[in-house]
């Protein structure tokens, strides 16, 4: 349980840092999404692991909820009341089930192009103003024609339901985050009675900064204080995603 949700701490963050580029000029967040696509099998690769990850993690955690009622045996407890456990370590169970739900919806959603918006067949495709570099190295050239990403996560965020939903899931995948992270450190021996004050807190704060950071993107789209550029699909307003998905296209018929 411990490793497989070091791997998904590690894909969560680095997702994080990804998306906040929604901020800055859309070349960034449209060209770093086509450098993923054009991955080709290694972007298979990394999926399937984080959904092996995944896999896993529920395994782990249906198989403790088993062995802790068959410790506890059959007769119930005559009184429930919680004495030390923190609050997010009650509720793992009920916030794992809401971010596995989550999960879903977000792929169907910005993967697949299906979560109420057929955004991936209703909007044009993006041309790079620029060129777009990592760490120094030409990844998409200048002109060329791009899936608008940009687009998608501000239409997507325009609407209040969508963007409650995200904000609610994000809060408590951040307390699953909490309590989780913490756990493992105790699982892989890592906490020890000098380190456990310091690890504690420090994993607070990281769930606080993810927490802040992930519900910045739809807080700012709904309310209007971060603005799509100029000349974008997003700035063009809700016609784009509205709009019936495209037709394929038809060849010119030979005379
Ligand atoms: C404000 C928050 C988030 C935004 C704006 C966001 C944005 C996106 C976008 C735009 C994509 C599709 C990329 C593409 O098709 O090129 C995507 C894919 C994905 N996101 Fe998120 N995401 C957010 C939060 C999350 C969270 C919290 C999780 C996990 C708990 C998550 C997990 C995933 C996964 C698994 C994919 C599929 C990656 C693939 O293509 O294989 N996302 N996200």
């Amino acid at each position: 349980m411990a490793v497989s949700g070091i791997i998904l701490v590690i894909f969560v963050t680095g997702h994080l840092v990804g998306n906040l580029q929604i901020f800055a000029h859309p070349d960034k967040i449209n060209g770093y999404a086509h450098f993923l696509q054009s991955l080709g099998p290694a972007l298979w690769v990394v999926r399937l692991t984080l959904l092996a990850c995944v896999v896993v993690h529920v395994w782990a955690a249906v198989t403790l909820a088993v062995e802790n009622n068959q410790a506890r045996g059959p007769e119930k407890y005559g009184v429930n009341r919680w004495l030390a456990a923190a609050f997010a370590s009650r509720y793992m169970k009920h916030t794992g089930i809401v971010v596995g739900a989550f999960i879903i919806y977000h792929i169907a959603q910005f993967t697949v192009g299906y979560g109420g918006t057929p955004f991936k067949t209703s909007l044009d495709e993006y041309h790079m103003t620029q060129a777009f570099n990592l760490f120094g190295v030409p990844i998409v050239a200048q002109g060329a024609a791009v899936h608008d990403v940009y687009s998608m996560v501000y239409l997507g965020f325009s609407s209040a339901c969508v963007s409650i939903f995200y904000v609610v899931a994000i809060g408590l995948l951040s307390l699953h985050l909490w309590h989780g992270a913490d756990a493992m450190f105790q699982t892989l021996g890592v906490r020890n009675h000098k380190w456990a004050c310091c690890l504690r807190r420090a994993v607070g704060i990281f769930s606080l900064v993810y927490f802040l950071g992930s519900i910045v993107i739809p807080g700012a789209i709904l309310t209007g204080l971060a603005k799509p550029a100029a000349g974008t699909a997003a700035a063009a307003g809700c016609g784009a995603c509205c709009a019936p998905a495209k037709p394929a296209a038809t060849p010119n018929a030979h005379r």
